[in-house]
């Protein structure tokens, strides 16, 4: 076969796929899925995020996110809760840090983070880590069941931000740890005029991009 003609095929099937995932999600699963005309384009076209990937290994290289991973309060025998992941390399991090005697469940709506991840977590046979594709204001988990929370340069992008930290609350134990990172002061800005909005969480700590909050009872 002509060389180029797989070009045109490739994206073909990453688009159906991203397609057929969208219609089992929304109309299977029931679950929150972008419904405006935008939402629906940017999910089924999110392959084209993979060009992004370098740039991200280079601007947040590993030793950055460990120390940010530190500051959120990361400890062995954890249950570690990411939304929003990315390509993953947090909670792979995450999933070192909290060991065998604890868990990571990585919430993602992107498919194609949820693939990356899946593939990056088998190649270092990380057996502690779990994938969730599912919108970040659903996933899923029993109530009480997670330690701690981190989300990095992710929030701002949540549809649904209330019913986010709504699920955030429902799924944290008690006065557990909720650490959000942003990318700039404005929007760590946004983020604790939001949460301060309600009584779910209070801030406990915070710097120019970096809040963290804990669980209220
Ligand atoms: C800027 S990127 C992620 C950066 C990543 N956390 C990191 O540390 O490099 C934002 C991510 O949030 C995800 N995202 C956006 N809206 C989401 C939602 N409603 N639920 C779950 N993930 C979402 C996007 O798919 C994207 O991978």
């Amino acid at each position: 076969m002509e060389p180029l003609l797989w070009i045109p095929i490739v994206i073909g099937i990453l688009l159906g796929a991203n397609i057929i995932v969208y219609l089992v999600q929304r109309y299977l699963y029931h679950k929150a899925v972008p419904t405006t005309i935008g939402g629906i384009l940017s999910y089924i076209f999110n392959w084209g995020a993979l060009l992004f990937w370098p740039f991200m290994e280079i601007t947040r290289p590993f030793w950055v996110r460990r120390k940010w991973l530190e500051k959120a309060g990361v400890q062995e025998g954890q249950v570690y809760l990411e939304e929003g992941f990315g390509f993953g390399t947090s909670p792979i991090l995450a999933a070192r840090m909290v060991g065998k005697t604890g868990k990571v469940y990585a919430v993602e709506n992107a498919l194609v983070a949820v693939a990356t991840l899946w593939a990056r977590a088998k190649i270092r046979m990380l057996k502690n880590l779990s994938l969730i594709l599912s919108d970040a204001s659903d996933t899923g988990l029993p109530d009480e069941s997670v330690d701690i929370v981190f989300i990095n340069d992710a929030f701002h992008e949540f549809g649904d931000k209330e019913g986010t930290l709504k699920e955030l609350y429902r799924v944290l134990k008690p006065d557990r740890l909720l650490s959000i990172k942003e990318d700039t002061q404005r929007k760590a800005m946004k983020v604790v005029e939001l949460i301060g909005a309600d009584d779910l969480f209070s801030l406990i700590e915070r710097d120019k991009t970096f809040c963290k909050f804990k669980k209220n009872a």
